[in-house]
């Protein structure tokens, strides 16, 4: 199966509203992390479709807990977990790197393979290993594994030489339960992490500073299943956001929480696009159909750790940026190497390249030509289908299920803003 998209030519123009599902970035840790939590956990505005939250309910269930989805909503059932030799899943998806503090904590040992995942560069975990380490558990990698005991009972305070978000979240996990007072620095702040970390407070961790880049756990004995609606997903916000001004509509986005989307909005404005938040705080309005002097503005942006813009809009912002008048450049200081999705842009006739970390972006929208591109990473195929809109003709999107990875209902949400879409078979 592959999918064909229409671009230029959209059925609807008319004010529309997209529902925001809960963030793919908070469920699958939150998932995970309930093999630390006895009892119902309950998730009722989960992204029950997106396929790594299948992968990650498939792990779940590999270590005896019940993990059922309804259409939005996930239950996880934990009577005690079972040591799974081989959990089933483990190499579809990043997130499973955390199970190695959850195993080290359940079981005092663990030994995991490494984890699947986006291919958007080196993404080593030489963080997450040192800052266990340093947490008292010995860990290295051996061959495809990796292999941890705990040792000792570690350091009371540590500071991590980079806020990465995983890194982050594993020494949270690994804390939560013992005997112990830690205190970790430089913690990625990310609105995800947070929502893990209020997550483990709800189920009765005690924690201070979350969402802080310093944050202080006192191990607890027990941690017990609450019901946990997720923040929405601002990355799924900002993607339709940039496809509002793709397709030059007025979109209502919601549920938001205005302080997630604050950086999306300044690039909106740079770009000469006027977005604002509802009186009650819960909607983004996108005004894609009205630009100030007509045109759009080129722009210079750097994705960096939060709360700076997000690199995982950056491939959509670039996308983005072949409508605007002149030349963007668009560095990623997170994941310099995240620029695959350019090559398929040039299929589409734009003017595009790399340099060093950056995308450089030349106005190209009114000489773009549909063709076949191909996705090779969530955020990088989402990009390729927005710039797809932008191209004459049809496009045909080939290894599309990497962007359900981490889209829920992606290609039903842009039939609902009438764009044809049509799912076409491969022999
Ligand atoms: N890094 C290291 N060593 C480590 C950990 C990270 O050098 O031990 C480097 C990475 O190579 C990268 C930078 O630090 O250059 C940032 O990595 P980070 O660890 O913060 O990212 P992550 O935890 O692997 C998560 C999200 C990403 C998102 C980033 C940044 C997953 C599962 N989660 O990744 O989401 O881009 O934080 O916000 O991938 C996505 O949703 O499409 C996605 C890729």
């Amino acid at each position: 199966m592959t999918i064909e998209i229409v671009g230029r030519d959209f059925l609807n123009h008319a004010d529309t509203h997209i529902n925001i599902d809960g963030a793919k970035n908070s469920v699958l840790p939150i998932a995970l992390a309930t093999l630390l939590v006895s009892g119902t956990t309950r998730i009722p505005n989960a992204p029950t479709e997106i396929l790594d939250l299948r992968a990650a309910a498939e792990i779940l269930r590999s270590f005896g807990l019940d993990a059922r989805t309804t259409q939005s909503s996930l239950e996880i059932t934990n009577t005690g977990p079972t040591r799974s030799i081989k959990a089933k899943g483990i190499t579809d998806i990043r997130y499973s790197v955390l199970l190695v503090p959850i195993l080290l904590r359940l079981f005092g040992s663990a030994n995991v393979e490494l984890p699947g995942g986006c291919n958007i560069g080196s993404r080593p975990i030489d963080i997450h290993l040192d800052g266990l380490r340093a947490l008292g558990a010995d860990c290295s990698i051996e061959g495809t594994q990796i292999i941890g005991k705990v040792t000792h009972a570690g350091a009371d305070s540590y500071t991590l030489r980079y806020p990465s978000v995983t890194a982050t979240e594993s020494l949270i996990l690994y804390a939560a339960l013992g005997n112990s007072n830690r205190t970790i620095r430089n913690c990625a702040t990310d609105p995800e992490v947070k929502d893990l970390t209020d997550f483990l407070i709800a189920c009765g961790a005690r924690i201070d500073g979350s969402g802080t880049s310093t944050v202080m756990i006192e191990g607890v004995k027990r941690l017990t299943g609450v019901e946990w609606k997720l923040i929405p997903d601002r990355i799924e916000v900002g993607t339709f956001a940039f496809a509002a001004v793709i397709m030059r509509c007025r979109y209502t986005i919601s549920p938001i929480i205005p302080s997630h989307v604050a950086h999306l909005q300044n690039v909106l404005r740079s770009m000469g696009v006027e977005s604002e938040c509802d009186e009650g705080n819960r909607s983004l309005i996108v005004n894609g159909h009205r630009l100030a002097g007509g045109g759009l503005n080129a722009i210079c942006v750097e994705a960096s750790p939060y709360p700076g813009f997000p690199t995982d809009l950056q491939p959509l912002l670039s996308a983005t940026c072949l409508l605007a008048n002149g030349r963007s450049t668009i560095v990623d200081a997170v994941f310099p190497h995240r620029f695959r999705y350019l090559q398929e842009l040039r299929k589409l006739g734009a003017h595009v390249r790399r340099k060093e970390n950056a995308a450089i972006i030349n106005e190209s929208a009114s000489r773009m030509k549909g063709t076949t591109v191909h996705c090779h990473d969530i955020r990088g195929g989402a990009a390729c289908v927005l710039a797809a809109l932008l191209a004459d003709g049809k496009t045909v999107v080939k290894n599309e299920q990497v962007i359900l990875r981490g889209y829920s209902r992606f290609f039903e949400k842009l039939r609902s803003l009438g764009v044809q879409v049509r799912e076409v078979r491969t022999p």
